[in-house]
């Protein structure tokens, strides 16, 4: 098969491993920069256009041509990057999660939202425009303490665990006086700092790794200092990733967890998750179980349509 890896950089940890498994499993790969093609939206036979402006200004352009694509998009180049992506789809080429589903993700709040009307187990959250509400944010996830989340944050740099209710009402008075749209959650104390990454493949949880928060901190960001290993999960928590992954339309997903005394909580699903930390934890091949979803699912397709 001829398989694209979308993706900035071909040196990133996760995409020489894809591009590695591939290879390993005797297609023909290659990584493709997003932001260095451009696309013909309108045309019978739509197309993707591949031209390498940085290495020639005059470098020759080329038609992309791939049976799959694995999107490692940018959470900076949502918008453009899910752009390509959809244009692959559009040429019957299979992605392995859909633009629609990729987009859906990168909301933070929506995915809450639709993990809620699917059932699946959420810290209590809430969320508001006017600071004139936030008695009442911190009210219904039961007072202090608290954790504030910027919506747009990443890497545990936007979440703040507020002690008490009156360094909660500040934080998110500084918050909305930036105009920062802000998440006030639950603090799961119980969690001890430890949260739950499941790989979801398809249906299947393939490795699942614990984080720990390094000593003082509450978030187990592994660039907060965090550290991993290996974790068996419970059936309740595989099933709840599994739902969460399924929820988003996610064919691949690293589903984040905490251990709440009520069950697991789902705090983020992530549609580009990283496959260092998580391979190097568990020893699990992820890339290769991501290349043999890609050959199941496109063969399952093929039959479909020779059948129809
Ligand atoms: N409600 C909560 N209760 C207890 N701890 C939490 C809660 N929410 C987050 N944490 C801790 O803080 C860490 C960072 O939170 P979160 O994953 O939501 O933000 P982020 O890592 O900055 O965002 P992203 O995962 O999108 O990069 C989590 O890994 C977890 O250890
Ligand atoms: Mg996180």
């Amino acid at each position: 098969m001829k398989i694209g890896i979308l993706s900035r950089k071909a040196s990133l940890y996760s995409t020489s491993r894809l591009v590695e498994a591939a290879e390993a499993r005797g297609h023909e790969v290659r990584v493709v920069n997003y932001l260095r093609c451009y696309m013909d939206i309108t045309a019978k036979r739509p197309s993707v256009i591949y031209h390498d402006f940085v290495a020639d200004r005059n470098a020759a352009e080329e038609e992309l041509h791939f049976d799959a694509v694995v999107p490692r998009i940018g959470a900076s180049y949502t918008y453009y990057g899910t752009a390509v992506v959809r244009q692959f789809e559009m040429m019957s080429c299979f992605s392995v999660n859909e633009s629609q589903a990729i987009t859906r993700a990168r909301d933070k709040l929506r995915s809450m939202q639709i993990l809620s009307r699917a059932g699946v187990g959420l810290p209590t959250t809430t969320f508001a425009h006017s600071t004139r509400h936030t008695k009442g944010l911190i009210d219904r996830v039961g007072g202090a303490p608290v954790i504030v989340k910027l919506l747009e944050g990443t890497q545990g740099v936007g979440v703040v665990l507020a002690e008490t209710r009156k360094a909660a009402e500040s934080v998110i008075g500084a918050f909305r006086q930036l105009d920062a749209n802000i998440l006030v959650q639950e603090y799961i104390k119980e969690a001890g700092g430890d949260d739950l990454r499941a790989l979801v493949i398809g249906k299947k949880v393939v490795a699942a790794m614990v984080r720990h928060a390094a000593p003082g901190e509450f978030r187990s960001n592994l660039h907060r200092g965090g550290t991993a290993e290996a974790v068996k999960l419970t059936p309740e928590e595989r099933r709840t990733a599994v739902a969460a992954a399924r929820a988003m339309g996610l064919s691949v997903a690293g589903v984040d967890m905490l251990r709440s005394d009520r069950g697991p909580v789902v705090i983020e699903v992530n549609s580009s998750p990283g496959l260092e930390g998580v391979e190097t934890a568990t020893g699990v091949d992820v890339a290769g179980q991501v290349i043999q979803f890609i050959e199941t699912a496109t063969s399952r397709n093929q039959k479909a349509r020779t059948k129809g």
